[in-house]
């Protein structure tokens, strides 16, 4: 069987890690040895972009952030896309089946595709975690780890001026790169989308830690939004799938606070820093076992599956189980944390 592999949609830390994994599990166990990449996601198949993955190309990449396919957020079925073209360049290179990398857009698409009779699997990606078929998603544990080191060194300039320090994370419809960074720094309060919240809680959790003496640090999630807010916050426009670009909720909430309080407050955005550099080994270990189980998936003839963690077994889920539903914060997660708040 010839394999094509693309990588689509938003990078996270894990990419190179999974494509090793299939190629790298093919060829030990001889079970497949002719795979292709396409160049820039679903754009490189249907712009008949192609290059051979062999053995060489895969070593030593699972330690590599970025992806070496590149990736894009191109819509196969926009331009010059569809069934019939992407059928036209499969058949061209005697490719057999793709194994898609990929978040929700990449997913809804590939069902499309595979409801259509193209052969693909997929591989569940996303350093938001907000896949509800799958408990962990690679990159996840990166972006984390990235954001905690940042929070830790805020706390530090923030106790030596005695200011408040906001330090907003990424997460669109979820909050729980802000919930785990939160926590594992000690943030004071922790702002996420699922829980839209008053500037008065804000400013009494503010208040609270600083009359204790302390520089009180916030973890915000750029999908966050007050509870007089009506949509999210977004200046920057709207991405290729026409959805708001975050970023700025954090900045927007410190000359509030800022004003109330009195007490002087800063804002940093980390943004794409939590999705650049090295995977942890975590990711890497994740990323690798899932890489492997698509190759299975593939061989098996699952089409229309993806690969998903659940506890720390790799099982497979119908990608329509995987759509649609978001793996949000639960309340009692929430109610937990928030108990150190303030
Ligand atoms: O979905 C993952 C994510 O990192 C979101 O947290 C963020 O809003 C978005 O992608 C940013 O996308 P882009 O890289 O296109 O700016």
């Amino acid at each position: 069987m010839k394999i094509g592999i693309l990588t689509s949609g938003g990078d996270a830390p894990g990419l190179n890690a999974v494509i090793r994994g299939i190629v790298y599990s093919g060829i030990q166990t001889s079970k497949c040895d002719d795979f292709i990449g396409f160049r820039n996601g679903w754009k490189g198949v249907v712009e008949n972009d192609i290059t051979p993955i062999t053995r060489h190309d895969i070593k030593g990449i699972h330690k590599l952030g970025g992806t070496i396919l590149g990736t894009s957020r191109t819509n196969p079925f926009e331009g010059n896309g569809g069934v019939d073209r992407i059928n036209e360049v499969m058949k061209l290179n005697g490719i057999d089946a793709i194994v898609a990398i990929g978040g929700e857009g990449t997913l809804a698409a590939a069902k499309r595709l595979t409801d259509a009779g193209i052969k693909i699997v997929g591989v569940p990606k996303t350093v938001d975690n907000d896949l509800d078929a799958t408990d962990y998603t690679f990159g996840f544990d990166t972006a984390v780890g990235i954001a905690v080191d940042a929070m830790d060194r805020l706390r530090t300039t923030g106790d030596a001026h005695g200011r408040c320090m906001i330090a907003e994370v990424m997460g669109r419809h979820v909050g729980w790169i802000a919930l785990h960074a939160g926590m594992a720094a000690g943030a004071h309060a922790i702002l996420i989308p699922e829980q839209k919240t008053s500037i008065d809680q804000i400013l009494e959790w503010v208040t609270s830690a600083h009359d204790r003496g302390r520089a009180p640090l916030i973890a915000v999630a750029e999908g966050f939004a007050l509870d007089v807010m009506t949509d999210v916050h977004s200046e920057r426009g709207l991405d290729a799938f026409g959805r708001p670009r975050l970023g700025g909720i954090g900045e927007m909430l410190a000359p509030i606070i800022e004003e109330r309080t009195g007490i002087e407050t800063r804002a940093t955005t980390l943004g794409h820093i939590q999705r650049g550099g090295t995977p942890s080994a975590f990711d890497r270990v994740l990323a690798t076992r899932l890489g492997m189980a698509a190759l299975d998936l593939a061989l098996a003839g699952k089409w229309g599956y993806m690969v998903a963690l659940r506890g720390t077994d790799i099982v497979d889920v119908p990608f329509e189980d995987a759509l649609g539903k978001l793996k949000v914060v639960p309340q009692a997660r929430y109610d937990e944390a928030k108990i150190l708040f303030g």
